[in-house]
């Protein structure tokens, strides 16, 4: 047939198709087509309607994204044959789209799923240029036929849970259809944008590229449909499937605006097109009981139907115009022209208005002083330092902003499982009054008591009032108070009027309203969607337009006005601003940056309140913003802070300290302020002890940013920008048993050790010896490589019979971090003469140490002074203290053996299935797992590493890369990484290398 009708020599195979018989077509010169068969009921009109789209949608979509219909030997694009028994079929050939379904397509972030929206929006512009009118035959799966079709087939559904859920969707579809039915636009549509039309090209570190398969099911009906069928499938198997369609909206939207009665009927028509797909499935199955796979195809509908039904159908309607860029609620603006001009008619909420000079603003905001001490504090605490603030303002009543962000919320009612992980609800949607337990409140307007309920789980409302409102001159809605005393709940009745300025209830304790500093909690609801009694009072941020729509600005009502509306700073310009200001050496994380503005613990926060687990910030040794930290550090400020030129007991107990934690004979400590400076003075301490110059350095190795650090670390040197090294530098190789020059693990210490002997005999040649060796105890930049056994004891031998000293630069991997031992040296049974200790030494306050033995300090002392301006400061030797204290008092070390061993063989067992890890390396919290294209050529995949390190970060875990390849996943944490941390992470990073982009180019 193909030889006949196109003249193709060529092989074929069949694919799957539902109305057509379709063939996979390969030519002898490798050009792949697909040959259409159609059923023999197939109107040559509709073909030709099809082929029409076809040539509309290329002139908008990239070449290659849909098929092209070729013409046959006769020039026509449709021809016909005719089976053995006589019937007739029209055939065409068209070419082959390249990619994989979008239902096998993984992830579907929100940004892959904007493009889908954007594909899906460009295809319907295109549709509207067919000059073809339609059709009067009707087909199945047309929304304007639905109500017909699925009461139709209704009873093929046995089930009658199932058969109830789609008489609910029937009966709000056509509540919603029909006031509006006459207005909504009709024009041609695909009518088929599901998961297995849309095709996939994925790309590493690109936005994939998306084509559309066919155009059989194509019709003329209502232009929404396209939108809503589209979103029907891709919110399957979705977290929560809004989301999924909010993003598919705004890319259709984007390209094929959305009318304002389309926007009102989406929602509704999502649920036709499932009900549809439910009633027609089972009329199938009734017809092909035997074919199971028509029964499992149901269930992802079937459970998507089913959690849609929970949904408040105003709220997605307002989740969908907010995605088209309307108010979200459309009586905001009412509600808002009323608000003002009844401002002034409102009684005091709490009795006496609230002023400028009784009232101040509290920054609660996630990255606040306020919010950031609180949340160490008791409630006996939180009153205290409250009562302070206050007095210091001299004010009497502290009041909480409206949409303001606060990462205060950290119960599990505040975690929403979205597309991307876990976010979490931070944008506060009311205005907090704090004031002391048993404070009476007062209604603002007359109002009926709608609500009440104790809403008393830990970190919830407490007892909980809302009134409902019927202004004369403006739209219904309500006032919420919560956290109050308990007996409002019996006082109050449902139903009963409450008058303007009646005493309503009173700010309950800490006890009964959900575990709070005593407040009272007032937003305005525009609309109670579903809820009885309780209501989110915090939103997510990626609903915060939805939210604050709903729930306006209660300020004016309260007498603040706009004060008391949370100004956010404007990070929109960071970005510019940064690059005008710093160098451009200075290099920024991640395709899009993230905005930190506070650290907790494990965790860094952003501007919106979400954490993210950090897996990479070693210097936060003992976790990020540690109050005992601070408070070491505020304590001694107010005392002193000056130099090392007066006795003091403080720097000398903590270089007493410092020196205890280190063998002997390391006991005399000298106090810089950075790992740089350490290595500075330690190589000084060689120079001038020895008399000699040279150093032997490890290939790949970083030891600081100073010019000297510069000249011993090929990592800098020898990388862009870099100029090599100095005559006096020798490198030998990284001492790198899974890809380096020696890999058996038995002998390799010894011949990476006998690299550094022939340095120093190569040196002795030239009448030299080495000054220094030095060496990372384990090696960071290099990749995360812990060293082979014996090699540094060996190294040391060899360096030491030649003459030389042996630093230590224990600046990445000190204090505990490697588990078994506090310095990372002891994991190879050696003692240095110098050992130079940095970052994790002060939790992130700049402080530095090289600790050495008296004998070479003496020698050191030759007339020259040693003089450092901070180093050994009293503030600075405060806070060195408190870490050394947190590591002991918390267990830090024996955390990181603990977990980093749990880490370490969670991440051997993904080895097992993921061919893409070659190595799992390193002790305690200092791991690298090193990325492969082939575990047999172990040939880096810099890409694949990128790739994971990105969408992990989307995922709210922070991991970096290293090593020269850049193709290592570096792991060095906060050592309060604990063991759900790990188990986050393990499952994070499994879930990130099942993904579609990640099977590329490996062989
Ligand atoms: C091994 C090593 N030594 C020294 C330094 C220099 O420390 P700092 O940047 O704190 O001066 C670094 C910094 O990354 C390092 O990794």
């Amino acid at each position: 047939m193909l030889e006949e009708n196109y003249g193709l020599t060529c092989t074929v195979k069949e694919l799957p198709g539902e109305r057509d018989r379709n063939y996979l077509v390969r030519d002898s010169e490798g050009d792949s087509y697909v040959l259409k068969i159609s059923n023999a009921g197939e109107s040559q009109d509709h073909l030709n309607a099809q082929i029409s789209a076809l040539e509309c949608t290329a002139k908008l979509l990239e070449q290659g994204k849909i098929p092209q219909v070729f013409p046959g030997k006769n020039g026509e694009l449709l021809s016909r044959v005719c089976t053995n028994n006589n019937i007739k079929h029209w055939i065409r050939l068209v070419s082959y789209v390249d990619g994989i379904t979008m239902a096998e397509y993984r992830p579907h972030t929100r940004e892959f799923l904007f493009e889908v929206g954007l594909a899906c929006g460009t295809v319907t512009k295109a549709l509207q240029d067919i000059t073809m009118q339609p059709s009067a035959s009707k087909h199945l799966w047309e929304m304007h036929n639905a109500i017909e079709t699925i009461q139709k087939y209704l009873p093929c559904i046995s089930e009658n849970k199932l058969r109830d859920l789609v008489n609910q969707s029937l009966e709000l579809y056509s509540k919603v259809l029909t006031p509006i039915e006459s207005e909504l636009r009709h024009g041609w549509i695909h009518n088929d944008f599901n998961d297995y039309n849309v095709l996939v090209v994925p790309k590493l570190n690109e936005t994939p590229s998306i084509g559309l398969i066919d155009f059989g099911d194509m019709t003329h009906s209502y232009l929404a449909a396209e939108a809503a069928v589209a979103c029907a499938y891709t919110m399957l198997d979705k977290p929560d499937p809004l989301e999924a369609a909010v993003h598919l909206i705004i890319g259709f939207h984007q390209q094929f605006p959305l009318e304002e009665k389309e926007i009102k009927i989406l929602f509704p028509m999502i649920l036709m097109r499932l009900c549809l797909s439910l009633t027609l499935g089972a009329y199938q199955l009734q017809n092909a009981p035997e074919n199971k796979y028509l029964g499992i195809s149901q269930k992802p509908a079937c459970e998507l139907l089913e959690k849609l039904q929970e949904v408040n159908h105003r709220y997605a309607h307002y989740l969908f115009r907010d995605a088209c860029g309307l108010e979200a609620c459309k009586v905001t603006t009412e509600f808002r022209k009323w608000q003002k001009t009844a401002t002034g008619s409102f009684h005091s909420l709490m009795g006496e208005p609230l002023t400028n000079k009784n009232t101040s603003m509290l920054d609660l905001s996630t990255g606040s002083p306020i919010s950031a001490k609180l949340q160490w504090m008791s409630i006996d605490e939180q009153q205290e330092y409250l009562e302070r603030i206050l007095l210091e303002m001299n004010a009497e009543t502290a009041v909480g902003k409206y949409a303001e962000v606060r990462s205060v919320y950290a119960a599990e009612e505040f975690h929403h499982v979205s597309l991307e992980g876990v976010e979490k609800r931070t944008i506060h949607l009311g205005i907090d009054v704090f004031a002391a337990a048993g404070t009476a409140i007062f209604a603002p307007l007359e109002g009926i008591v709608h609500h009440l309920k104790d809403n008393n789980n830990k970190l919830d409302y407490g007892p909980t009032v809302i009134l409902k409102h019927k202004p004369k001159d403006g739209p219904i809605f309500y006032t919420l108070y919560g956290h109050l005393g308990r007996t409002c709940l019996r006082k109050l009745k449902i139903g009963q009027t409450v008058r303007y300025g009646m005493e309503l209830a009173v700010i309950g304790e800490s006890t009964e309203n959900g575990g709070w500093l005593p407040h009272v909690h007032f937003q305005i609801i525009l609309d109670l969607f579903d809820f009885e009694g309780n209501y989110p009072g915090v939103a997510l941020p990626s609903q915060q337009n939805l939210w604050t729509s709903v729930c306006p600005d209660p300020g004016m009502m309260l007498g603040l006005g706009e004060k008391s509306n949370n100004q956010e700073i404007d990070y929109g310009n960071l970005f510019e601003r940064r690059k005008k200001v710093f160098g451009p050496s200075l290099s920024l994380n991640y395709q899009q940056p993230l905005i930190i503005v506070q650290g907790q613990a494990q965790s860094l926060i952003d501007h919106k309140g979400q954490f993210y687990l950090d897996c990479v910030n070693n210097v936060a040794h003992v976790g990020h913003s540690h109050p005992r930290i601070a408070k070491a550090y505020s304590d001694q400020a107010y005392v002193l802070n000056t130099n090392t030129r007066y006795l003091n007991h403080i720097n000398i107990k903590y270089a007493e300290r410092l020196c205890e934690l280190l063998p002997e004979p390391l006991n005399t400590c000298f106090l810089v302020c950075s790992g740089s400076e350490a290595n500075e003075l330690a190589l000084r301490i060689a120079f001038s002890v020895s008399e000699q110059k040279d150093v032997i350095v490890l290939e790949e190795a970083y030891h600081g940013n100073t010019n000297t650090n510069i000249d011993i670390s090929p990592y800098k040197h020898n990388g862009p920008g870099g100029n090599g090294p100095p005559e006096w530098v020798h490198e030998i190789p990284m001492p790198y048993v899974y890809r380096g020059l020696h890999r058996d693990a038995v002998t390799a210490g010894k011949f990476y050790a006998d690299h550094v002997l022939k340095i120093c005999e190569k040196l002795s040649l030239h009448g030299k010896k080495p000054a220094a060796f030095i060496c990372e105890s384990m090696l960071g930049c290099g990749g995360q490589v812990p060293l082979p056994d014996g090699f540094l004891k060996q190294s040391y031998q060899h360096v030491r019979q030649h003459g030389g000293f042996c630093i230590a630069d224990e600046v990445q991997v000190g204090f505990g971090r490697a588990g078994k031992h506090f310095w990372s040296f002891e994991l190879q049974d050696a003692v240095p003469d110098i050992v130079t200790l940095g970052k994790p030494i002060g939790n992130g306050h700049p402080i530095g140490a090289v600790i050495t033995t008296q004998e070479i300090a003496e020698t050191f002392a030759n007339g020259m002074e040693y003089f450092n301006t901070f180093g050994g400061s009293q503030v600075s030797s405060s806070v060195g203290m408190a870490v050394l204290d947190v590591i002991e008092l918390e267990g830090l070390q024996q955390n990181s053996l603990e977990t980093g061993n749990w880490l370490k063989n969670n991440l051997k067992e993904l080895k097992q299935t993921f061919p893409l890890i070659g190595d799992v390396r390193g002790e305690g919290f200092f791991l690298g797992i090193e990325l492969v294209l082939n575990p047999d050529t172990k040939e880096p995949a810099p890409l694949h590493a990128e790739y994971i390190v990105e969408r992990l970060k989307s995922r709210k875990i922070l991991l970096s890369t290293e090593g020269p390849g850049h193709n290592v996943l570096k792991f060095k944490p906060p050592m309060v990484f604990n063991h759900q941390n790990a188990e986050q992470l393990i499952g994070e990073l499994e879930h990130v290398l099942k993904e579609t982009p990640l099977q590329l180019h490996l062989y």
